[in-house]
């Protein structure tokens, strides 16, 4: 070997290197350029350097010096090549300035959500307060404790979510009317929304799940007139001024006289139910201890959704449910969080 000849055989190796360490097209790739070149038992640098001893003493300096530089020189190269991969994964595409800049996530609360809020506001106003019971509930607080027997259809397993003996989940929220009055001594004016749960087909009318809120006034001295007016100041304040109410007769095991009450919007001409409701029963008030000859009281029970169907024009409670950005975004609030139903 002659000094000549190893010089041009670094030179060699550098190039081939380099095209090599340029062509790699993955971390792989570029691995098995650096052990062809670099690598410590047979990389052809190696295999150069083990030569040096052939060379005379003068001659080997110049070698050596040689063989440093052009292994820095791969060992840039693959430097190089390796931050070109990894940039390329990190960033993409070039950056297009003349785009629209991307704007910050806004939430909003949901339309459902904001009928709640608005309902349990007007209610607030009338001296109300909001309260929330739990979703699995016992049959006594469900059906019993409201003079519902087990063997009325609504108790049916066809129509309710048992959860195991005895537990269920609620079927509406009456069951807040019983654990507020176990709890609290009349006077009583709460409002309680939340969710609620039947063996409901998954149509434009009927959600297994739904929101519910319940109202219940409880003293001594109410009559079936702060009944009919306070949910008649209500609709005004949710429909507007000068929408009219009706009170049809209707029946629930937990009030009596029962009513469905209806509204009629200003410029409209059709009746639409927005709860049911009554005065509370007298067996209820026993049921939780209460002087039935001594108290009276009014509840209902309405579904937001229903409202928000009609404030909005939404055609199919389904889409509440949907989670759709597009449909969402343009029934969107003026924003703040809202604290969900319950
Ligand atoms: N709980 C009844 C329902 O789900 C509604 C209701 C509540 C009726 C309070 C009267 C009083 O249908």
């Amino acid at each position: 070997m002659t000094e000549t000849s190893l010089l041009g055989q670094l030179k060699i190796i550098e190039d081939a290197a380099r095209t090599a360490t340029g062509a790699a097209a993955d971390s792989a790739a570029l691995e098995a350029v650096r052990v062809e070149y670099l690598g410590r038992q047979d990389g052809k640098l190696s295999l150069v350097l083990r030569r040096l001893g052939s060379l005379s003493p003068e001659e080997r300096p110049a070698v050596g010096a040689e063989a440093n530089r052009v292994k820095g020189v791969i060992q840039d190269a693959l430097e190089r090549r390796a931050g070109e991969m990894a940039g390329a994964v990190q960033t993409g595409p070039a950056v297009d300035l003349t785009l629209p800049g991307r704007r910050p996530w806004v939430g909003a609360r949901h339309p459902v959500t904001r009928v709640v809020d608005e309902i349990c506001e007007i209610f607030r106003g009338l001296g109300f307060t909001r309260v929330r019971g739990p979703e699995a509930e016992t049959e006594w607080y469900n059906f019993l404790a409201l003079n519902t027997p087990l063997d009325h259809p609504a108790a049916d397993e066809q129509d309710t979510l048992y959860l195991q003996e005895g537990m269920l989940l609620r079927s509406h929220t009456s069951p807040v009317q019983i654990r507020t009055m176990e709890t609290h001594e009349p006077p009583i004016r709460v409002v309680a929304p939340g969710w609620v749960y039947r063996r409901d087909t998954y149509d434009p009318t009927h959600t297994p799940t739904f929101l519910q809120l319940e109202g219940l006034a409880v003293d001594e001295g109410i009559t079936f007139v702060d009944f009919k007016a306070t949910l008649a100041e209500f609709a005004r304040r949710f429909f507007g001024p000068g929408t009219e109410v009706r009170f049809r007769p209707s029946f629930f095991p937990f009030t009596e006289p029962s009513a469905e009450v209806d509204v009629r919007r200003v410029g409209t001409t059709d009746w639409l139910e927005i709860m049911g409701a009554g005065m509370v029963d007298p067996a209820v008030l026993a049921n939780v201890g209460y002087d039935p000859e001594r108290y009276t009281g009014w509840a209902f029970g309405m579904g937001p959704a229903r409202l928000a169907m009609l404030r909005y024009q939404v055609p199919d409670l389904r889409m509440f449910f949907e989670s759709d950005m597009r449909f969402l975004s343009q029934l969107g609030s003026e924003g703040g969080p809202g604290d969900g139903a319950a």
